[in-house]
């Protein structure tokens, strides 16, 4: 067998028909920036998520980048973000001047854990920015009841989670302002570079929507100096289609979890995900960790199995963070996971043999 960690063409020829209409339909409408289909599908994407506002943008990183500024966040400011997680989360504090503080995940969820928050809270402690890792919905109701005790904003970085549940409320609803990503790669991917931000706030997505457009709301009058973070047209009408299938395609990943969990569950010496009491995963990633990782990754490589690993180096341990002046053992939870992480194919479209080759050379890999 020849199995990719990803098929994207796979994927999204699933739906060929459909996007190809939505690009004539931009094509014929001869209008690509801040129009209609944008409009319709800020519209859909705030309906999903049970959020008054929705504001498209460029991509996931411009969307964190942009909620921390209209949130007022600048040099001198703390913002609590995840040891465990994507390095764009870090970048986006530092690119509005602010320090990351990094909080150690639960080993068992991956999730930055709650319990570790408070005793990083400073006077310079502006936001707490959880992020649903892998699919997974953080204890955002935790982490909200924490926010709200000391006065801080919550920014969630909801790039890998759309659709996940915390408690039954949806991940990117709970934050004061959640971002997301639609890169191509996501539960909800578009066809190139895409993302947004969800609220509640009628203030922070009307200041959103003016920075987007260079800061400036009727053309050629700017009130503030903005930058050129819109999502396109095309994207906006690939994404409403994508939408409209996003909980199939959540479902169908859930599935497939659930035979990697029935065939993974009983290896000594394989931990497999873990979600916490009352969240829900649409596992974005299937990560599985043990200390053989390398020999496992090249093990399953030469059985024709695709493998990733997220991710190889924590941010502290990064070279673009050595000015944070951190070492190795300073947050040994995303070390440890860094070092035994490996994520194995979950696509949909993946078929049931598959995941059941895959299950069964991973058990002759500890056999053997
Ligand atoms: C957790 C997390 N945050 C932010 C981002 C940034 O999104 P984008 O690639 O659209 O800029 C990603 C993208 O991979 C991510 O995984």
């Amino acid at each position: 067998m020849n199995i990719p960690y990803l098929n994207l063409k796979q994927i999204n020829l699933n739906y060929s028909a459909e996007l190809m209409d939505a690009m004539k339909s931009v094509l014929d409408s001869g209008w690509f920036i801040l129009g209609k289909s944008l409009e319709q599908f800020e519209k859909e994407y705030a309906s999903y998520n049970r959020t008054k506002h929705c504001a498209g943008l460029a991509n996931g990183l411009d969307a964190l980048i942009l909620s921390l500024k209209v949130l007022g966040i600048k040099e001198g400011d703390e913002v609590i973000v995840p040891s465990n997680t994507y390095i764009a989360s870090w970048l986006a504090v530092s690119y509005v001047g602010a320090k990351p503080v990094p909080v150690e995940p639960r080993w068992e969820t991956c999730n930055i854990n709650p319990e570790l928050i408070e005793e990083k809270i400073t006077n310079k402690t502006k936001v707490i920015m959880p992020v649903n890792l892998y699919g997974q919905a953080a204890e955002l109701d935790k982490i909200m009841a924490i926010a709200q005790k000391h006065g801080l904003n919550v920014l969630e970085d909801n790039a890998q989670a759309q659709g996940a549940v915390c408690n039954g409320r949806l991940a990117g609803s709970w934050g004061h302002i959640n971002a997301t990503s639609f890169y191509p790669g996501k539960n909800l991917g578009a066809l190139g570079d895409a993302g947004a931000i969800t609220t509640d706030s009628d203030e922070l997505a009307a200041k959103i929507k003016i920075i987007r457009n260079y800061g400036s709301e009727k053309k050629y009058y700017n009130e503030t100096k903005g930058v050129n973070s819109r999502l396109d047209e095309l994207q906006a009408a690939f994404l409403s289609v994508k939408l409209r299938n996003l909980d199939d395609v959540n479902r169908e990943r859930q599935k497939l979890a659930g035979l990697y969990d029935a065939g993974l569950n009983a290896i000594e010496g394989l931990t497999i995900p873990s979600v916490a009491d009352g969240c829900t995963s649409v596992h974005h990633i299937y990560q599985v960790r043990t200390e053989k990782r390398d020999e496992l990754q090249k093990y399953l490589n030469e059985k024709g199995i695709g493998t990733l690993i997220h991710y190889p180096i924590p941010s502290h341990l990064q070279q673009a963070y050595s000015d944070l002046g951190y070492k190795k053992g300073d947050f040994p939870i995303a070390e440890k996971i860094s070092e035994t992480t490996l994520s194995i194919p979950l696509y949909q479209g993946l078929k049931e043999e598959e995941v059941l080759y895959i299950v069964d050379m991973i058990k002759s890999f500890f056999n053997a």
